[in-house]
C-alpha cells in the first residue's frame, strides 16, 4: 500500500514537473496582448508566447499572420502587397482594424480574431475557446461554425460541392487509382468561401506546409479548423458580399491567367502513348479524313529516349521536326510531357549539367537526392532556385526547335515510387515538408517562364498536373488520373468548379476516364460534358482501349463528331469568357454556388454537379445510364439550348437526355456569339459571327473579345472588343463599336433571335437602316455602333 502511495507521489511529480508535457506534445495556446504598435502599415501584438500581425490589403482584404518566431516573409501564391495604410482603434479590451467594408475586431484577452462587415454583421470569428493555438510545430485556427454555415473551394478536392462536415488534407500527391472520396490528390488550394445568415467571406491561409481543413467533421459540428504541420498561422481574409467579387480579389492577391492561345481551346487527343512518328502521324490524319474538328496532339513519354528530358527516341521519332511540319500543314499543334526526374546517367546532357551546377535536391550533407520514376534513378531539378528555373526553362529548346507549342508537366508532386520523399531532402532553403506542395508550380514556373522566352511573341502553352495557389498563373492544369465510370465522370465535373473558385480557370479532366476502360455510352456521354468543360482532352492510360472518335462504332462516331463540332461553333463565346478569367478571375466553368449562392437547392447532392459554361449556358451531367434526368432550374427563366423550349425556373424539370443530348440550359436574356463549324482554330471560317440572342424579361449584356488568339500583342492594345447589349424596356439589341487596334476575322455579323414574338424590325449601322427580310439577319461588321430594334 506504502509503495502505491510512493509511485503515486512520484508519477505526480513527473507530471507537474512538466517532463511529461515535454514528452507529449503541449498545446501552446496564443495567451493575452502585452503590447501594440504599429510599425508603418501593419500593426504589430504581442503575447507571452508569439506574435500577431495585421495588414489591410485591400477594403475587402486583410491579412493576419500569426508567429512564435517571425523569419522572412515570403509567398509563393501572393504577388500584391500590402496597403500603405492601416485605420485602428485601440481600447482597453480590443483592437478594431476598420476598412470601409470591413471591421476585424480583436479582443485582447485573450488574443482573438473576430471579422464583421462593416455594419457589424459577424462573418467570421475565432472559437473563443481555442482560436490560434499550437501543438509542436503544428499550428492550428479553430472557428466559431455557423448552424446554417457551408463551405465551398479547396480547388481540386474530393467529396460533395458543400463541404460542410467533411475534413481535407492538402499534401501533393500521385494517386493513380483515386475514387470519388480520396484525399489528399495532386494539388493544393488552401482557399474556401464560408456561406452563412445570408452573408459571404473567404479564406485563403497561405501556407505551403502539408495543411488540414475541417469543416465541422471531427467536432462534433461545432468548429471548423485549419491548420499546418509547420509555419506560421498565416491567413488572408476576403469580405466581399459575393462569391464573385471574393473570387476577384482572391485572384486579384494570387494573379489571372493571361489568354490562352485559342488552339488549346480546341479539341485535343492524348495517349499514353502514341508510340511513334508515324502512329501520331495516322491518329491526326484520320480525324482530317473523318472531318472531325482537333487542334492538338499528344506526345506521352514515350517519345523520349528512356525516358530521359529533352530527348527523342531516335528509333521511333527519327525526325521530329518532318513529323511536327506534318502536323503543322494538317492544322494540328503539339504538346509534349515533362517530367522534373533527370535520369542519373553520365554523358546524359542535363545530368551532366545539373550535376556540374548543383542544381539538384540534395541530403543535408550535400549528396544528391535518389528517386525512382519512369526512367529508372532520378535526380530532381530544385525549382525554387530563379538559376535552376532559368536553366530548365532553357533546355525546352530540344522541344521547341522541331515545333513544339505545348508543355506538359507531370508527376511533379514530385512523384517517385514509393511516395513520400525523405523530409530532410533541400531544395534550396526548403527541406521537403514545407516544399511539397509548391514544387509542382515551381517546375509549371520554370516551364512557363523558360518557354515563354524562347518562343518570343508567342503564347506557349503548359499544363501541370501539380499545382499550389496561384498556379493560374503560368499553368492550366488537369484533374489526374481518373477512372472511366459514371461517379468519376460528375467527380470531375465538381472538380473543375472548385478549381474555378480558386483562381484555376483552364482545367480539364481525361475524357473518357484514365484508367479502365469505358462503354461506348460512357465515352459519348463523356465526350458530351468536355463541349462544356475549359479544356477539352481526351486522354487515356496504357492498357486501355483506344479512344479515338471512330473507335466507337460509326452511330457513335457521328455524335461525337456532331458534339465536337459544337465545341468549334461557341469558340466565340468561349473566347470571350476566357477574356472574363483573364480580366477578373471569374472562371469558365461555374459552380451555381457563384451565381445562386443564397438557394439552398443548388446544394443538394442530386443538383451539385450542375454548372454554369460561361455567362449564359446552364449544364446538366447525366450518367451514361440514364436517359432522363431531373434538372434543376434555378429562379428565372431558361431555354433548352436544342429545342428553345422555354421553361419557369424555381423548380425542377424532368429532362429527355438522350446520348445525342446532353441537358444544355441557356439563360433567358443570354447573348451567345457562334461561329461556323471549323476543323481546326487555324481555319479562317465563312467570315460570319453568329450572334444568338434569347428573349427575357431583363436586360443583359455581353463583352465580346477576340485577338490573334497566339501573340501577346493584345496587352498592347491589339484586340477587338465589344458590349453587345439586350434590352427588352427598348425592344433593342445594340453593339457597341468596337475598341482595340485588331480586326475582327468576321467581316459579317449574323443575328439570330430566340423565343421572341416579333421579328427584327430594324438594323441601323451609326444610324443608318439596312435592309432586313426575316428573324436572322446578316449584315456587314463595320466595327460601328448597332442597333437592332425588334
Ligand atoms: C501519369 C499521368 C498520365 C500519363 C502517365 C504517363 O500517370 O497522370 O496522364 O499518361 O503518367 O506519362
Amino acid at each position: 500500500m506504502k509503495g502505491y502511495r510512493c509511485s503515486l507521489f512520484i508519477l505526480f511529480l513527473f507530471y507537474s514537473s512538466g517532463l511529461f508535457a515535454q514528452k507529449h506534445m503541449q498545446t501552446e495556446i496564443l495567451g493575452n496582448t502585452e503590447s501594440v504598435t504599429k510599425q508603418n502599415n501593419v500593426l504589430v501584438i504581442k503575447t507571452k508566447e508569439a506574435e500577431a500581425r495585421v495588414w489591410v490589403y485591400s477594403p475587402t482584404i486583410i491579412r493576419v499572420n500569426i508567429s512564435k518566431v517571425h523569419g522572412t516573409d515570403s509567398s509563393f501564391a501572393v504577388i500584391q502587397k500590402a496597403s500603405k495604410s492601416l485605420d485602428y482603434k485601440e481600447t482597453a479590451k480590443e483592437i478594431v482594424v476598420n476598412t470601409s467594408a470591413l471591421k476585424l475586431r480583436i479582443s485582447k484577452s485573450p488574443l482573438r480574431f473576430n471579422f464583421y462587415t462593416a455594419d457589424g454583421k459577424a462573418l467570421s470569428n475565432d472559437d473563443p475557446r481555442f482560436g490560434v493555438n499550437w501543438q509542436g510545430t503544428r499550428v492550428v485556427n479553430y472557428r466559431k461554425l455557423f448552424a446554417d454555415e457551408k463551405f465551398i473551394g479547396l480547388g481540386e478536392k474530393t467529396g460533395d460541392l458543400n463541404r460542410r462536415g467533411s475534413s481535407y488534407v492538402n499534401w501533393n500527391s500521385d494517386v493513380p487509382d483515386h475514387n470519388p472520396k480520396s484525399d489528399p490528390l495532386y494539388e493544393t488550394f488552401p482557399f474556401f468561401v464560408g456561406l452563412h445568415s445570408g452573408l459571404t467571406y473567404g479564406l485563403f491561409f497561405d501556407n505551403t506546409h502539408k495543411s488540414y481543413f475541417d469543416f465541422g467533421a471531427t467536432t462534433d459540428d461545432t468548429m471548423s479548423w485549419f491548420g499546418a504541420d509547420a509555419g506560421d498561422m498565416n491567413y488572408y481574409f476576403f469580405g466581399a458580399q459575393s462569391v464573385a467579387q471574393i473570387i476577384e480579389d482572391y485572384t486579384w492577391l494570387t494573379g489571372r491567367m493571361e489568354m490562352p492561345p485559342l488552339w488549346s481551346l480546341g479539341y485535343q487527343q492524348c495517349r499514353w502513348s502514341y508510340t511513334s512518328a508515324a502512329e501520331v502521324l495516322s491518329v491526326a490524319e484520320n480525324f482530317r479524313k473523318d472531318k472531325i474538328p482537333v487542334d492538338v496532339m499528344y506526345c506521352d513519354i514515350d517519345y523520349m529516349d528512356h525516358y530521359k528530358i529533352f530527348t527523342w527516341n531516335k528509333e521511333t521519332f527519327p525526325d521530329p521536326k518532318e513529323m511536327i511540319d506534318k502536323l503543322k500543314a494538317m492544322n494540328f499543334h503539339l504538346v509534349t510531357i515533362v517530367d522534373p526526374g533527370i535520369k542519373v546517367e553520365p554523358g546524359y546532357k542535363q545530368y551532366d549539367e545539373g550535376v556540374a551546377k548543383n542544381y539538384f535536391a540534395t541530403y543535408p550533407n550535400g549528396e544528391k537526392f535518389v528517386g525512382s520514376v519512369w526512367p529508372g534513378r532520378c535526380h530532381f531539378p530544385d525549382f525554387t532556385r530563379d538559376a535552376v528555373r532559368k536553366w530548365w526553362g532553357a533546355s525546352f529548346t530540344a522541344l521547341t526547335q522541331p515545333g513544339v507549342e505545348g508543355f506538359w508537366n507531370d508527376m511533379n508532386e514530385p512523384a517517385a515510387w514509393g511516395q513520400d520523399i525523405p523530409w530532410m531532402v533541400k531544395f534550396g532553403n526548403y527541406y521537403m515538408p514545407e516544399i511539397r506542395n509548391a514544387y509542382g508550380m515551381q517546375m509549371a514556373r520554370a516551364t512557363y517562364e523558360g518557354t515563354k522566352k524562347i518562343l518570343g511573341n508567342k503564347r506557349p502553352f503548359v499544363l501541370t498536373r501539380a499545382a499550389y495557389s496561384g498556379t493560374q498563373r503560368y499553368s492550366a492544369v488537369w484533374t489526374g488520373d481518373n477512372s472511366a465510370y459514371d461517379a468519376h465522370m460528375l467527380l470531375g465535373c465538381r472538380m473543375v468548379n472548385s478549381l474555378g473558385i480558386t483562381g484555376m480557370s483552364l482545367v480539364g479532366v481525361d475524357i473518357g476516364g484514365f484508367t479502365g476502360d469505358p462503354t461506348p455510352a460512357l465515352m459519348v456521354r463523356w465526350n458530351s460534358l468536355g463541349v462544356y468543360t475549359p479544356m477539352f482532352r481526351n486522354h487515356a492510360s496504357k492498357g486501355t482501349i483506344y479512344r479515338e472518335p471512330w473507335r466507337w462504332g460509326k452511330e457513335n462516331e457521328a455524335i461525337i463528331k456532331k458534339d465536337i463540332e459544337q465545341r468549334y461553333r461557341l469558340l466565340p463565346y468561349i473566347y470571350s469568357s476566357y477574356y472574363q478569367s483573364h480580366k477578373t478571375g471569374m472562371p469558365v466553368s461555374r459552380t451555381l454556388a457563384i451565381n445562386y449562392t443564397q438557394d439552398t437547392t443548388i446544394f443538394d447532392t442530386k443538383y451539385q454537379n450542375q454548372f454554369l459554361f460561361g455567362d449564359a449556358l446552364m449544364v446538366a451531367p447525366v450518367e451514361s445510364t440514364k436517359f432522363t434526368e431531373d434538372v434543376y432550374l434555378p429562379k428565372g427563366e431558361w431555354y433548352r439550348l436544342s429545342t428553345d423550349k422555354r421553361y419557369e425556373g424555381d423548380k425542377v424539370v424532368k429532362a429527355q437526355a438522350p446520348l445525342t443530348d446532353l441537358p444544355v440550359f441557356v439563360k433567358a436574356g443570354a447573348i451567345i456569339p457562334m461561329q461556323n463549324v471549323i476543323q481546326s482554330t487555324n481555319e479562317k471560317g465563312d467570315g460570319i459571327l453568329e450572334i444568338n440572342v434569347w428573349y427575357g424579361k431583363e436586360a443583359n449584356n455581353f463583352i465580346y473579345y477576340e485577338d490573334d488568339g497566339s501573340s501577346y500583342d493584345y496587352q498592347k492594345g491589339v484586340y477587338y472588343k465589344r458590349q453587345i447589349s439586350f434590352d427588352p424596356a427598348k425592344n433593342a439589341i445594340s453593339l457597341s463599336p468596337a475598341e482595340g487596334s485588331f480586326l475582327s476575322k468576321y467581316n459579317k455579323i449574323k443575328l439570330t433571335l430566340h423565343g421572341f414574338k416579333a421579328g427584327i424590325r430594324s438594323v441601323k449601322v451609326n444610324g443608318n437602316a439596312l435592309s432586313i427580310t426575316d428573324d436572322a439577319v446578316t449584315f456587314e461588321n463595320d466595327n460601328k455602333l448597332i442597333r437592332i430594334d425588334f
